[in-house]
């Protein structure tokens, strides 16, 4: 792979955007490879992803203006839907993702991020969606995810003004959920992901699925989801061992790892 590494330690993976000359703009072909690493993600191994982009200055700096500065409407509408897919791809992908941002997450790299589970980021990080200074409005899923994510109003300014926000005022508005100095974001990611990976692997999952469903219907359709996946966790050797384990009373036993049964 050309602009995507991708890393494998323990239960965690690590996939990284390595176009540092572009600020790691999202061109046709990374947005290609990320396809082709989700599908590789072995998910007997993996439990939870981290998303990051290379260096200490960008995350992911948006979509590539130069590649998008000749579209015609059709291939706008194509580029659009390409960004798309893969982003949906992450956004429902089985297990956990973190978006540890370390650095610009413009465009495309605000929206790459809203496609996480859950946001971390950098002191120096930046957010925004700048597409209305270009021409365009947000086309991998901005005017969706962030209005979900900060509320409509608040969307509706950031995207309207093109104004960029730092870290601070993205972790008052609820984009992201910390801050750190730039060093300790990675360190953090990885606690995190590890937190997550050494819980029962299914029941994480079913979690992931039963929130993000249940945010696309009503509570009553919403509570039937929960209810489906709370049962078939019942079927599972980890919600055995986790129950017997809570069960026994011998303190001296030590809780072995969940077998992602
Ligand atoms: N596309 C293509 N190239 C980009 C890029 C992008 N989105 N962002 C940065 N680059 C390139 C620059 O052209 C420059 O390349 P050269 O060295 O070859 O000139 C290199 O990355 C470094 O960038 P700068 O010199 O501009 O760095 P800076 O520190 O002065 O500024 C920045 C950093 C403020 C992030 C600035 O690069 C910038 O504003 N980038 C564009 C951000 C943007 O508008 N993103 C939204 C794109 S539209 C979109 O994403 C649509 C969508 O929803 C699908």
């Amino acid at each position: 792979m050309e602009f995507i590494q991708y890393e494998v330690n323990g239960a965690v993976g690590k996939i990284t955007i390595a176009r540092e000359k572009a600020l790691n703009a999202l061109n046709s072909t990374v947005l290609e490879e990320l396809d082709a690493t989700l599908d590789q993600v072995n998910l007997d191994e993996v439990r939870c992803l981290i998303l990051t982009g290379a260096g200490e200055k960008s995350f992911v700096a948006g979509a590539d203006i130069g590649e998008m500065s000749t579209l015609t409407k059709a291939e706008g509408e194509a580029f659009g839907k390409k960004g798309n897919d893969v982003f949906r791809k992450l956004e429902v992908f089985p297990i956990p993702v973190i978006a540890a941002i370390n650095g610009f997450a413009l465009g495309g790299g605000c929206e790459i991020a809203m496609s996480c589970d859950i946001r971390i980021c950098s002191e120096n990080a930046v957010f925004g969606q700048p597409e209305v200074g270009l021409g365009i409005t947000p086309g991998f899923g901005g005017t969706q995810r962030l209005a979900r994510l900060v509320g409509a109003g608040m969307a509706k300014q950031m995207i309207y003004t093109a104004r960029n926000i730092k870290a601070d005022e993205a972790f008052r508005i609820g984009l992201v959920n910390a801050v750190y100095p730039i060093e300790e974001l990675m360190p953090a990611a990885e606690k995190m992901a590890a937190s997550i990976a050494k819980n029962a692997p299914i029941a994480v999952r079913n979690c992931k699925k039963a929130i993000n469903d249940g945010l696309e219907v009503d509570m009553d359709q919403a509570i039937v989801i929960e209810e489906k996946l709370f049962g078939d966790c019942f079927e599972t050797e980890d919600q055995r061992y986790g129950m017997a384990f809570f069960l026994d009373k011998n303190k001296e036993k030590v809780k072995e790892p969940f077998k992602n049964k």
